[in-house]
Parts: structure tokens; C-alpha cells; sequence
């Protein structure tokens, strides 16, 4: 199996922070015989790679949300399980792309975000990992947005007129970005309203959108790794 690319790391200045959560993670919530789901991103790799040095590794069954993240519990050895697994799973273990003061999260920025809020449904528990400028009071981070191709034009055109600003996501070769699921993002900028949840429930209700990469259910601890090679842990009461 090839290598885990660059992109599947943590930026440097986390990467000493990033590996001792890992390892601080697994040694205090796997167990034997857990069903364990993986987020997507650099992040959830690098717990991945911890899984791997876990002495009752094979008696896990891991459920991956991207392939990104499946090539990379392969590298590690881990035994994979199906969506079948998925309303078993007992924790999983994920990245984030902002988190705000009342713990809810921007997800998606590795396009993975229908997969792992599937996973965070099912989990009975969850654990964030993210760099300390991701903790933040409000949120600034557009919410990426997947939407099925049919409904791109009319779901573009709700979110505009429900005050969003959405930008078609593009790779760099300026082809659009197509999901696993087979369907665009629409990266979408809000003034942000005091009720997350609520604009959650907005977005998901625009026919076409198939996941709003808003997570308002919380986590029940979250890792904050810092640039001087140490991390915190806040618990959600
Ligand atoms: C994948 O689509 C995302 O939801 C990731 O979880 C998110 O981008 C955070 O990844 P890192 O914290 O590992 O950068």
C-alpha cells in the first residue's frame, strides 16, 4: 500500500502537539473489541497511525469516512468494517475545521462531511482533536455545503437569498470538486446567527442539499493541540 501523502499531516508547528493527543487518545478511550470510526483529514490521520500501535489493534473493527482516511488505516494495519458497523460504533475520533465557544463545529473542509456526521450519529461517543486558531468565538470559516448536481442552481439560489454568499468548490485544475457521494460543495459564507442549530436545520431543508457541514451535535471531550508541543483538553459538561 502506498505511503500517506503529505497532505495527510498536521501543519508542523502542531505536529509535536498532534502526536501526543493521539497517543493520550487511544490510551484513554480504545478498548478491546471496539468499533471505532474515523474522521477524515490530518488530524484524525494522525490518531490512526496511534490505533496502529495499539496492542489489541485486531480486535478492532474501524469504519472509515473517506478514502483518504481508509488508505491510511490500511497503512496502519487496522482492520476495516462496513457501514453495517455504523449504529455500533462506540467512539470515533475526528478532526475540525473551526470550533466555536458553545463546542458546535465547521466540518467539511476535506469534502468528507456527509460520511463523518453519519459516523458522529452513530458514535455513542466522540472525540475532537483540531489546532488551538481553529477554537474560536464565533465562526469566520465559510460552511461547505454538499449538494446533489440536479440541485446545484436551485440550492445556489436559496442560499443566496437566505443571506449566504456560496462559491462553487474548484480544484485547482478548475474542474469542480466532486465528493465521494458524487456530488459539489457549495463553500458558503454567513454572518452567522446566535442559533447554529437552527441555520443547520435551514440548510438541511433546502431540497438538494444532502449535508450541511454544520455539527451541532457535541462532542464530549475536545483535544486543543499548541504550537509549543503541548495540548489541552476541555470536557463538554
Ligand atoms: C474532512 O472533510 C473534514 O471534516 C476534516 O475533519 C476537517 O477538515 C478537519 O481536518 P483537520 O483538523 O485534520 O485539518
Amino acid at each position: 500500500m502506498a505511503q500517506a501523502q503529505q497532505a495527510n499531516w498536521v501543519p508542523d508547528a502542531f505536529q509535536d502537539s498532534a502526536r501526543k493527543i493521539a497517543s493520550e487518545a487511544v490510551k484513554q478511550f480504545v478498548k478491546k473489541g471496539q468499533v471505532i470510526g474515523l474522521g477524515s483529514g490530518p488530524m484524525a490521520a494522525e490518531i490512526v497511525r496511534a490505533l496502529g500501535n495499539f496492542e489489541y489493534k485486531a480486535s478492532l473493527e474501524c469504519v472509515p469516512t473517506s478514502f483518504q482516511i481508509k488508505l491510511e488505516a490500511e497503512c496502519s494495519g487496522l482492520r476495516l468494517a462496513d457501514e453495517g458497523r455504523i449504529p455500533e460504533i462506540d467512539i470515533v475520533f475526528d478532526g475540525a475545521d473551526e470550533v466555536d465557544s458553545k463546542y458546535n463545529m465547521i466540518k467539511g473542509g476535506g469534502g468528507a462531511l456527509l460520511r463523518e456526521k453519519i459516523v458522529h450519529y452513530g458514535a455513542k461517543q466522540i472525540v475532537i482533536a483540531a489546532e488551538s486558531n481553529k477554537f474560536v468565538s464565533k465562526f469566520s470559516w465559510p460552511v461547505p455545503i454538499e449538494v446533489h448536481p440536479f440541485a446545484i442552481h436551485f440550492a445556489r439560489k436559496r442560499l443566496q437569498d437566505s443571506g449566504g454568499t456560496p462559491r462553487m468548490r474548484m480544484l485547482k485544475e478548475s474542474y469542480p470538486y466532486v465528493t465521494e457521494n458524487g456530488n459539489f460543495i457549495l463553500d458558503t459564507s454567513f454572518d452567522f446567527p446566535p442559533d447554529i442549530k437552527k441555520l443547520e436545520v435551514e440548510l438541511k431543508n433546502i431540497p438538494g442539499v444532502v449535508e450541511a457541514g454544520l455539527f451541532t451535535k457535541q462532542s464530549g471531550v475536545y483535544f486543543k493541540a499548541k504550537e509549543d508541543g503541548t495540548f489541552e483538553t476541555s470536557r463538554n459538561p
